[in-house]
């Protein structure tokens, strides 16, 4: 689906977000992203959704190279791209199925569009998605009158009616309750096996990367620590990762990954 070979991304000409990153993501693979504020985590998402170009490098996607995509071409390949962002971008004041089939905007006309907000058009697809996230019943309630958790759900029912073939999901359960967060994941991962989407997540919590991802990619100051099976990461991988990002966030983390009652092979997969 992805391949990047040697990204770099330098802001103002000398913050290096991202640095001479090689990545290959297959099709419909689950991949966690983790690693200290400001590694680049954002950046490197941005770059995969064709928000921003790389700096230098190639970055292939689905075989074509991102560098030749401009205009209608771009905004046909944005449309196969997802993005789940940590703070969910619904518009409040609107009601919840408008928010849902604005998932639909890229595809859709500007008159569809503005049909669709005095008469939600294909009623059925808002519904069959908000069914999916487990909250059909929300389907008129004006979305700031919603939860975080259930806001989160729509922006996930919203990505559903845009159907595309990657998912990136950046931090997205940061802003949700922790006992939440774990349905939240789940509920992206179920939606990534069923329909066969190749999903990457960055996450703060490196639990949840461990509970629900096969593949775990660590970066740090722009470039990768490590790509690895979840199995096969260590809690001197983890150590090494946040080594000096002095966060309290990251030192919990790699406390908690330390303690020997937590097996991480045998994780079970968290529900809530
Ligand atoms: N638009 C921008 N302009 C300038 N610097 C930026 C911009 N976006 C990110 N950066 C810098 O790039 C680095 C990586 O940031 P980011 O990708 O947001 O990291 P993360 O998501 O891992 O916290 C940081 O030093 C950040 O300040
Ligand atoms: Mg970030």
């Amino acid at each position: 689906m992805y391949v990047l070979d040697g990204i770099c991304k330098v802001f103002d000409g000398r913050t290096f977000a991202v640095r001479d990153l090689d990545l290959k993501i297959r099709r419909g693979e689950r991949v966690a992203l983790i690693g200290p504020s400001g590694a680049g985590k954002t950046t490197l998402f941005r770059i995969l959704n064709l928000t921003i170009p790389p700096t230098s490098g190639t970055l292939l996607f689905d075989g074509l190279e991102s560098r030749h995509f401009s205009g209608r071409r771009l905004r046909d390949v944005r449309r196969r791209i997802g993005t789940i962002y940590q703070q969910h971008n619904l518009v409040p004041r609107l009601q919840v199925v408008h928010n849902v089939l604005s998932g639909k905007l890229g595809s859709w006309s500007v008159w569809q569009a503005v049909q669709s907000l005095i008469r939600p058009a294909e009623l059925d697809l808002a519904l069959g998605a908000l069914k999916q996230v487990g909250i059909a019943n929300k389907l008129y309630e004006r979305t700031e009158t919603l939860s975080g958790g259930q806001q989160q759900r729509v922006a996930i029912a919203r990505l559903l009616v845009q159907n595309p073939e990657v998912i990136l999901a950046d931090e997205p359960v940061s802003s949700v309750d922790p006992t939440l967060a774990a349905g939240i994941v789940r509920l992206l991962i179920d939606l990534s096996e069923t329909h066969c989407k190749t999903l990457l997540m960055n996450l703060h919590s490196v639990d949840l990367a461990f509970a629900h991802f096969p593949r775990l990619i660590g970066l740090k100051n722009g470039t990768i620590s490590f790509d690895l099976p979840a199995a096969a990461v260590t809690d001197e991988h983890l150590a090494a990762l946040y080594a000096g990002s002095g966060t309290e966030a990251a030192e919990e983390e790699i406390v908690s990954r330390a303690e020997p009652s937590f097996g991480r092979s045998c994780q079970p997969h968290l529900t809530g």
